[in-house]
Parts: structure tokens; C-alpha cells; sequence
């Protein structure tokens, strides 16, 4: 079957659509209690095409707004859930025209407006809560085909962060009996996928290690006018402040174990707000080079502390991700990771474009639902048991 998958991360940048074709791979049709993590046969994947859509400026503007909770109104809120759909909508079909495939599914993942995985008081309960928006039957409206969207809820509610979700591709695609592999996404926020040798899916080890472009992004918008670092150029002409790296990194979201999950309420404009204090009168492209080297410092100190040690040896580090084309960051990370005894490998090389993979990865778990299998792994996000993740619209 050919599934689209339409992604739009945190860094709000646009929409990224990959067309992918998943074959078999189905157990029994299970009902959501009887699920379990590991189905017995995984689907056949393979890659088609990708193409990517840059949000319109007042569009990229009004998602950041609604991000920052305090400044959205209502009106706006519901306004922009069906506005996305239709950007989404022309994202696939001007991909399925392009490349002269029609797709039968879609998985949409949607522009998280708020996620917060942890328990937290609010009105006397305790609760973790997310929201994506992007309304599913608009989308299978337009599209004519069925919708999946809205993937994080049903981990939630079994007591998981509703994040990491992109780690059961991850172990589809990545998985090897000869070597253990951190497979590691550089978006907005910067995730890891730890697949040791041979693992079983109970094995594998996900979650979010801190900022991945928006620090980057925040202070190039801010020093320099521009929406980020192209090719990373401004941070390979400064110089590192070592020691706000290094101060940065005591941040307690840094020491807390897995399962964690980041997003704008962590490393957006509080904690931007901080770094700039804590660079002080330094010159902006040293400000650049500093954002640079907490995002790649920040993924080797999160292997340091919470991987290699009790799920070691893994040889590679698999990349992809906006990040992937910022070279100085590349170039810091390859750094940091070596003496771990890792090796950088782009996605590319496995044959799935770096700036496609979370895109295809969300057509996968649309797949999974709409063969009623589950695509959540628990030992990832911390759910209590696997789900059949999101909602179904039907064109
Ligand atoms: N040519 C480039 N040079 C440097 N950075 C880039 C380049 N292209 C994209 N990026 C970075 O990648 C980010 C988008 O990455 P993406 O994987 O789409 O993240 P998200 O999932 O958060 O939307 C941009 O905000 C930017 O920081
Ligand atoms: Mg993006």
C-alpha cells in the first residue's frame, strides 16, 4: 500500500511529505488490550519520494503565536487546525502529482502546539497532556484517501510521554544483529533512537536529548535576522564559550534519566533568554558557535550518561534531520562522539533522504493503525502497555 506521511516539527520551519510503500508485516487483527509491543513479522518498507514545503512567513508566524500559549486566542486556536489541514492537503497532493503517485493512506502528525509528558497538577488531577493540530477529516476531505493523525494521546493516556513515537521505525529500519546503533534525529529538538546488537524491541532506548536547531535558530534570529545558520557558516567563524557549554549542561533537564521529552516549553524562549545571560558581551557569531556546540555536546553527554554504559557498544551513529545540513554542527558532533567509539552515518546512506525521516516514519504508524496494530514502544516512552496510536478519518 502507498501511505504519505506529513510532518511539521517543532522547529516550525514547514511541512515535510515522504511517499513510501508498506507491504505485510500483520499479525492478527488485535483489539488495543490484547496488543502487545513486539508484533511477530514487521511490514516491508520502502521508500519513494519526499518533498518539502516551507510554511508561508504569517503562517510560520502564527504557529509560533499559538505555541506561546499566552499570547493565542481561541478563535485563532480553532481557525489554524483547519488551516494546517489544508496546507497539508496541497503539500501531498502537489508530492502525489510531482512524482505521479497516488497515495491510499495518510498518517499526519500534525504541528504540536503543547506537550507536556510528565504528570502535573492542574485543576486538582495530575495529568500530561499534548496537542497537535491540523484537523484529520479536512485532511481525508481534500486528500480522498483515510487519515490518520493525532498519534500521541493514546500513549499518553497508558502513562507514557506520548514521545518518543518515531523509534518503532527506527528499529524497523535500523535494527542489526552485528552492531548497536544510535539512530539520532537533529529537528528543532534533538532525540535518539539506542538500538543495541540483536535487540528485542523491549531493548531499545529512546528519548529526547535537549536542544537540536532551536537554540541555534533562536539566537541566529536574533544576533543575525535570519531564521538559522545556513550550512552552520557563522558558527564555524566564532569561537565556542567552553565554559557556558559546560554550565548549560548541569541544566537539570540534561541530568534527568530517560524517558524525557523536550519541546518549546524547555529550550525556547525562556531558556534562549538565559543563554544570552550567560554569553554575556560575547561577539554573536561566538554566540552561534556556542548555541552549535551545546546541541552536538549535548547528544554525546547524553550517550555518556545514559546510554553507552548500560546498553553499550554501539559503532554508529545514524543521522537526519535539518540539522544534518548544518556542517559545523556535523563537524562539533563527529567530535564529541568519537571518543564514545562512534561512527557518524548520514540516512542517506540507508537510502532515506535525512530531511524524510520523520515524515516516512509517521506513515508507518499510520500503516500499524489502520491494520489495527500498535507502533508505540513502552520502553521508550514509558507507556504502561502498547497502543494502536491515533484517529482515523475517513475521506
Ligand atoms: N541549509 C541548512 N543549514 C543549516 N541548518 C539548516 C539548513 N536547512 C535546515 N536547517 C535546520 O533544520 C531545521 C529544520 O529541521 P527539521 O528536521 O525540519 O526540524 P523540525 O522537525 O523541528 O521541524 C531548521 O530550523 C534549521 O535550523
Ligand atoms: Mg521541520
Amino acid at each position: 500500500m502507498i501511505v504519505a506521511g506529513v510532518m511539521s516539527g517543532t522547529s516550525a520551519d514547514g511541512i515535510n511529505v515522504a511517499l513510501v510503500q508498506i507491504e505485510g508485516g500483520l499479525g492478527r487483527a488485535e483489539t488495543t488490550a490484547k496488543a502487545t509491543a513486539a508484533p511477530h513479522r514487521f511490514p516491508q518498507f520502502k521508500f519513494l519520494a519526499h518533498a518539502e514545503y516551507p510554511y508561508p512567513k504569517n503562517v510560520r508566524r502564527a504557529v509560533l503565536a499559538a505555541m506561546n500559549a499566552s499570547q493565542a486566542r481561541v478563535a485563532d486556536l480553532a481557525r489554524l487546525n483547519f488551516l494546517l489541514a489544508e496546507l497539508y492537503a496541497k503539500a501531498v497532493l502537489v508530492t502525489q502529482r510531482q512524482f505521479r503517485i497516488k497515495v491510499e493512506l495518510a498518517g499526519c502528525h500534525g504541528q504540536t502546539l503543547y506537550h507536556q509528558g510528565k504528570l502535573a497538577p492542574f485543576l486538582g488531577f495530575k495529568l500530561a497532556a499534548t496537542w497537535q493540530m491540523g484537523e484529520g477529516a479536512a485532511l481525508a476531505a481534500r486528500l480522498g484517501v483515510p487519515v490518520v493523525s493525532d498519534f500521541r494521546p493514546a500513549d499518553i493516556a497508558r502513562g507514557g510521554q506520548g514521545a518518543p513515537l518515531v523509534p518503532f521505525f527506527d528499529y524497523l529500519l535500523y535494527r542489526d544483529n552485528r552492531i548497536g546503533r544510535i539512530v539520532q534525529n537533529i529537528g528543532g529538538i534533538a532525540n535518539l533512537t539506542a538500538i543495541p546488537r540483536s535487540a528485542s524491541p523491549e531493548q531499545v532506548l529512546a528519548f529526547d536529548t535537549g536542544p537540536g536547531n532551536m537554540v541555534i535558530d533562536a539566537v541566529t534570529e536574533q544576533r543575525f535576522g535570519k531564521p538559522y545558520d545556513r550550512d552552520g557558516t557563522i558558527a564555524a567563524s566564532g569561537t565556542v564559550l567552553e565554559t557556558v557549554v559546560n554550565q548549560e549542561l548541569r541544566a537539570p533537564f540534561f541530568r534527568h534519566k530517560p524517558p524525557k521529552t523536550a519541546g518549546r516549553e524547555e529550550f525556547g524562549r525562556e531558556f534562549v533568554r538565559e543563554f544570552l545571560k550567560h554569553c554575556g558581551r560575547a561577539e554573536s557569531r561566538d554566540v552561534v558557535a556556542t548555541a552549535t556546540a551545546l546541541a552536538a555536546r549535548s547528544i554525546a553527554d547524553a550517550l555518556n550518561r545514559f546510554v553507552i554504559r548500560r546498553r553499550g557498544p554501539f559503532s554508529e551513529m545514524i543521522v537526519s534531520g535539518g540539522g544534518t545540513k548544518n556542517s559545523t554542527l556535523l563537524a562539533m558532533l563527529a567530535e564529541a562522539i568519537t571518543p564514545l567509539g562512534l561512527q557518524l552515518r548520514s540516512s542517506d546512506e540507508f537510502g532515506l533522504p535525512s530531511e524524510a525521516k520523520e515524515a516516512a516514519a509517521f506513515a508507518l504508524l499510520a500503516y500499524q493503525t489502520w491494520n489495527r496494530q500498535p507502533s508505540n514502544v513502552p520502553s521508550a516512552t514509558g507507556a504502561k502497555s502498547a497502543a494502536i496510536l491515533g484517529k482515523i478519518s475517513y475521506a
